[in-house]
């Protein structure tokens, strides 16, 4: 690679997704993101985050909103701003693998529907889970961005992630984020793996922190002297705590330094005024998630994962059992090949932990998706599956090599066959795929609200004449 001389550092802006999903449940509303968003467009961001992650289930869960509007409205109004969305790759927003013909399906309408730049990620950062997404949204014409999940542990490395960062230019992919979604990345790891990739890669790097430890900041201003492209952040009362780092410390500190953002720190401190008044709206979603938790380093548990655990606890009547499953995370993640904690390994991870504990005896209870993990559905692990814990949880059942898709049927025309009497559009078919009991409720509500028809009636009216669905309500 050429010697590369300091530039602008871009940015993007996360308060439409990760900064609401991480500090209120991914609870914001559209009606509260469209009044400011002919602002954001003004201000030169790289790129907007707004879709993608939590936000498509809590959407149709939460929310009663349709997450394919949603796009639609944004994209209405944002004319010039880039639109960004984070794809977990063959689990696309839901928990598990889905078949190619809805991995398919589904880039294509969110590409059509005006998503520019894809970010795909696999929580084991196998290539295998990202490739058809990539292929999809390559084909479309997107940009896509491959990710490296960043994590602490024996067998991650900065060769490691080179290796994970090099298939995924092979496969295409126009630019690199390292995921650092627990908040681990120390300023001086930052700098050490941004210039390896740097010096190893030809494509822009992006570096995506959460503010939990209380590092993300020092860590993006390493970055950026090594050569690091872009960076997320989030206007400053959407930020910090299990957030991302405040925009306008950043713009502020790169102020007449090469790598000068050159944002206008007045309207984004008019941006900011906005985010303070819808704030208090979504207090009451709002969890521990402020301040610095150091925590974070010693057990690696992102903030998401912490308050699942202590419901689970609440729910077994096991509150304090807090402190000992906190201990056994790491413990299971270690005998499980040390996969980074992030949707869906750490509830995969974090399931278990509870189970050992709760027990009182570890794995005497295997949830299905442990098992499913330890047979390779998920992926390949980073490291090796403890053989002792292994043969407890599989016995003498051999793990898959393959794709995991690969093994999976075909699902969309299925899924037409159940719930397309109550789809306006092509869209509505994929939702069902991923949240099948969501969406079939979202679905048949709104169809009642427009059209009045009571629709348990004609379901009998149907079974009576044994008629497939053919009456569509609009
Ligand atoms: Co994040």
């Amino acid at each position: 690679m050429s010697e590369r001389t300091p530039q602008r550092v871009k940015i993007t802006d996360t308060s439409l997704r990760d900064a609401h999903q991480s500090l209120f449940a991914t609870r914001m509303r559209t009606e509260d993101m469209i009044p400011i968003l002919e602002k954001l467009d003004e201000v030169g961001y790289h790129s907007l985050e707004m879709w993608g992650g939590a936000t498509f289930d809590a959407c149709m869960r939460f929310l009663n909103e349709d997450p394919w509007e949603r796009l639609s409205e944004v994209r209405k109004r944002i004319k010039k701003t880039k639109l960004q969305m984070l794809l977990r790759g063959q689990n696309i927003l839901g928990y598990r693998n889905y078949p190619d013909d809805v991995v398919t399906g589904f880039v294509q309408k969110m590409i059509e529907r005006g998503i520019d730049i894809i970010r795909v990620f696999d929580a084991l950062n196998d290539v295998r889970n990202m490739e058809k997404a990539i292929e999809v949204a390559k084909k479309e014409g997107a940009h896509v961005q491959g990710t490296i999940c960043y994590t602490i542990s024996p067998v991650h490395d900065i060769p490691l992630f080179v290796r994970v960062g090099r298939e995924l230019v092979e496969l295409g992919v126009d630019s690199i984020c390292i995921k650092d979604m627990a908040g681990l990345i120390s300023p001086y790891m930052a700098y050490e793996l941004v210039a390896a990739l740097k010096k190893e890669l030809d494509v822009p790097i992006q570096l995506h922190c959460h503010y939990t430890s209380g590092m993300a900041s020092m860590a993006y201003l390493k970055a950026i002297e090594a050569g690091c492209d872009v960076v997320d952040t989030a206007s400053s009362p959407l930020a910090l705590g299990t957030s991302q780092p405040p925009v306008e410390s950043l713009v502020a500190a790169l102020k007449g330094t090469p790598w000068d953002t050159g944002l206008d720190l007045s309207l984004l401190s008019e941006i900011a005024n906005y985010w303070k008044e819808i704030k208090p709206k979504y207090d009451q979603f709002a969890e521990q998630s402020s301040g610095v938790d150091t925590n974070v380093l010693e057990y690696q548990i992102p903030g998401g994962m912490i308050s699942n655990l202590a419901s689970q606890l609440k729910q077994a009547n096991a509150l304090d059992k807090y402190e000992a499953c906190l201990a056994e995370v790491p413990r299971v993640r270690a005998e499980l090949g040390y996969p980074p904690l992030v949707t869906p390994t750490s509830q995969i991870v974090g399931t278990q932990a509870v189970f050992n504990v709760v027990m009182g005896e570890r794995y005497k209870v295997v949830p299905k998706e442990v098992k499913n993990y330890v047979l390779g559905y998920y992926g390949r692990p980073p490291g090796e599956i403890d053989p002792e814990i292994k043969k407890k949880i599989i016995g003498d059942e051999e793990p898959i090599t393959c794709r995991p898709a690969d093994l999976l049927e075909p699902m969309l025309e299925k899924a037409r066959q159940e719930i397309g009497r109550y789809a306006e559009k092509e869209e509505d078919i994929l939702s069902y795929c991923l949240f099948p009991q969501v969406a079939e409720k979202f679905l048949k509500e709104r169809a009642i609200r427009k059209s009045g028809v009571d629709f348990a009636l004609l379901e009998e009216q149907d079974k009576e004449k044994d008629s497939p669905f053919t009456y569509h309500p609009v």
